[in-house]
């Protein structure tokens, strides 16, 4: 049986009940006006943070949903399109595809503006997706792609990127670890389904994305998520995983490199009104600007007093030098 099968039986097992640790990371609920979201819905929430940034969502067009899971996050992003068809959500599970089909449903019956058409609910495969090339303004997963193996990894974000639009948006949220889990754990194919092994480094994940062609890529939140304690894993020192939510733009990347925003500004005090870098970074005095990584390097690496280059935050929503 392939790492994948097992996968599936895993969620088989999760439709039918819901497993409480499987996943979650602490968060407030979710909650905007006029939408409710079913109990049964936001109690199987399979998610290690949200795919769902606010300030992204005007205007959207239509999304695909990676790994529709209770269906929570396809409603979310229906509250925004709101038209038949516009949120394809994907699962290669149909037991899980019934328990959204079952959780829209009632989301019908507590939701006035909601209609069931707004979501099409597709048993497909994130690896092969059933969708034409360039159909979609975004693609959106939250806690799948780290399921996968660093070669069906790139598969899928070969296949997520196929089907985007240019300059669509790819919506991640998934678990990092600070170094890298043991082989032992990570051919663990339980643990792997479960999203506690499969994880890779940070830079190692971006690197993979970047290279299915995303020039810009905006961190938007870090999260402890869970550890892999010496205790129950057998692990020397115990090793911290945390999700990472980020929103990657099908763009060429720059020559020098892709853009990747992680809360990192730049501040100048100097006697000018602004410092202009020659290479199309002007940072006016006194107002932090955003920098991506490579911009934050090149500046720190001038070693100039009145060029401040502030730490990444981790939380990225938007603008910046690039
Ligand atoms: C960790 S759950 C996340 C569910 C949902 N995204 C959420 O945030 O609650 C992973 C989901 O991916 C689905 N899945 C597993 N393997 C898949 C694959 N190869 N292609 C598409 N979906 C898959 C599972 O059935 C499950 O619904």
């Amino acid at each position: 049986m392939s790492y994948l099968e097992t996968a599936r039986r895993v969620y088989r097992d999760a439709a039918a009940h819901v497993e409480k640790t499987l996943c979650c990371v602490p968060s407030a609920p979710f909650r905007l006006p006029g939408l409710a979201i079913p109990r049964a819905m936001e109690e199987m929430n399979y998610g290690c943070g949200t795919t769902v940034h606010l300030q992204d969502l005007s205007p959207l067009g239509d999304v695909l949903y990676l790994g529709v899971g209770s269906g929570l996050e396809a409603l979310q992003f229906a509250y925004v399109t709101r038209r038949p068809g516009s949120v394809i959500a994907v699962d290669a599970v149909p037991e899980m595809i019934a328990v959204a089909r079952r959780n829209l449903l009632e989301a019908v019956r507590e939701n006035a503006w909601f209609r069931a058409e707004f979501v099409e609910l597709l048993e497909g495969d994130a690896l092969a997706l059933p969708l034409p090339d360039a159909r979609v303004d975004v693609v959106a997963q939250n806690c799948l792609f780290n399921i996968f193996t660093s070669d069906d990894l790139d598969h899928a974000l070969a296949e997520a990127a196929r089907v985007l639009k240019p300059g669509g948006r790819l919506v991640l949220s998934d678990p990092i670890c600070e170094r890298p889990i043991p082989d032992r754990l990570r051919a663990d194919e339980r643990l792997r389904a479960q999203c506690l092994s499969g994880a890779r480094p940070l830079d190692e994940y971006l690197d993979r994305v970047v290279r299915a062609g995303f020039g810009t890529i905006e961190i938007r939140a870090r999260r402890p998520y869970r550890v892999l304690d010496r205790r129950r894993y057998g692990v020397e020192t115990d090793l911290v995983l945390e999700s990472v939510e980020a929103v990657a733009v099908k763009t060429p990347a720059p020559a020098d490199g892709a853009c990747v925003f992680a809360g990192e500004t730049a501040i100048f005090v100097g006697a000018e009104e602004a410092f202009d870098d020659g290479r199309g970074h002007v940072v006016p005095r006194d107002v932090p600007l955003p920098v991506c990584r490579k911009t934050a390097r090149a500046f720190r690496d001038l070693g100039r007093a009145d060029l401040i280059v502030t730490p990444p935050t981790w939380h990225h929503s938007g603008g910046g030098c690039c």
